[in-house]
């Protein structure tokens, strides 16, 4: 049995004004009429054969539309009272299944395309999990990015994990030429998980089982949730297990967090292209004059203009309005 962990938290803070709590951008039908989330189920129906969503209580119904639609397989939701980060999030749902079923556990947020090429990455990531490895799949980096993990490897061997490090940092890491990006999807027994995590952060396990002890059809209680602790899988079990593996791939893979990774995706030529600048949300007819690497968002009640290379200072701006409201 495969089972496809769909993470479905966070808000997607920095494609505001098109994501809002309400509906966060993994559910926006902005990819050819799909959404993130939709494409996500979809694209890994062809190796698992059930869906197990795990996300906030603000999300689950536009989860559950979805599903209701797209699975080809059973699905089961996990629904949390509050984001306990990600690695709670797999233990909820490692700690819902079988020792011996097999996790593959990816974000809902991500743009990936080449399907034979992933279909067989994530074959032999099956593989190796039945082994009893933590496998992660790694990319070949193309910039010195800060906000991803870096993967140390020789072919399938992992040498090191480091989440998140410095601008030098990365720098050096892609000059030494050994090291891929980790994708953020995760492939492995659901008891070699829980088996890790008990060694590395025996507290987050502890007070997960606590909480899913206590859920309600799916629903977990927002008491016994906020003692757990907040850390990443990447933190916790990922820089410091030792039976890591990783599968280096070369499918197409988009972390779609920002309006620069919408500019890419959106060719000249498509309907959101006016010239050189980026237009979405919006039915009027938009004309720029004297300018390039403009975005610009409109949504009923608000319009967002900016460059694109200012696209991650949109999360600020998010922040802000949150604070204000
Ligand atoms: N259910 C649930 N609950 N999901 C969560 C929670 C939570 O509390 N927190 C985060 N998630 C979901 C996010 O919605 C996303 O789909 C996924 O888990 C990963 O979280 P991010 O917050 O997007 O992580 P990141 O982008 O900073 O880093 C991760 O992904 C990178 C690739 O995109 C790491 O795995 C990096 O190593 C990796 O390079
Ligand atoms: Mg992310």
């Amino acid at each position: 049995k495969v089972v496809n962990v769909v993470l479905s938290g966070g808000v997607g803070s920095r494609l505001w004004p098109l994501s809002r709590k309400s509906r966060p951008k993994q559910y926006l039908p902005i990819f050819g009429g799909q959404s993130l989330f939709e494409k996500t189920v979809i694209r890994n129906s062809e190796i698992c054969n059930q869906v197990m969503v795990v996300g906030g209580v603000d999300n689950y119904q536009l989860s559950r539309d979805i599903l209701k639609k797209t699975a080809t397989t059973d699905y089961i939701e996990l629904v949390e009272a509050a984001p306990r980060n990600t690695a709670a999030a797999i233990a909820f749902a490692a700690l819902s299944l079988p020792e011996d079923a097999i996790m593959l556990v990816t974000p809902s947020d991500h743009l990936i395309g080449d399907q034979e090429k992933y279909n067989a990455d994530l074959s032999q990531a099956v593989a190796l999990a039945k082994n009893g490895d933590l496998v992660t799949f790694g990319l070949i980096p193309s910039k010195p990015e800060t906000g991803f993990g870096y993967i140390e490897h020789e072919g399938n061997n992992v040498l090191g994990f480091r989440e998140k490090p410095a601008l030098e940092q990365a720098k050096a890491y892609l000059s030494q030429g050994n090291f891929l990006w980790n994708s953020g999807m995760f492939c492995f027994a659901a008891g070699t998980y829980l088996r890790e995590l008990q060694k590395y952060e025996p507290e987050v396990l502890k007070t997960s089982k606590a909480a899913m002890k206590n859920a309600k059809e799916g629903f977990l209680p927002l008491d016994l949730s906020m003692e757990i602790p907040s850390i990443s899988v990447d933190y916790a079990v990922m820089e410091r297990s030792d039976k890591i593996k990783v599968i280096p791939s070369n499918f197409s893979w988009s972390d779609m967090g920002s309006f620069e990774a919408l500019f890419e995706y959106y060719p000249i030529g498509s309907n959101e292209r006016v010239g050189e600048n980026l237009v979405l949300g919006t039915g009027k007819h938009v004309e720029f004059i004297g300018m390039e690497d403009v975005v610009l968002v409109e949504t009923d009640d608000a319009i967002l203009v900016l460059n694109r290379k200012n696209a991650q200072d949109v999360k600020k701006v998010y922040e802000r309005l949150e604070k204000e409201n």
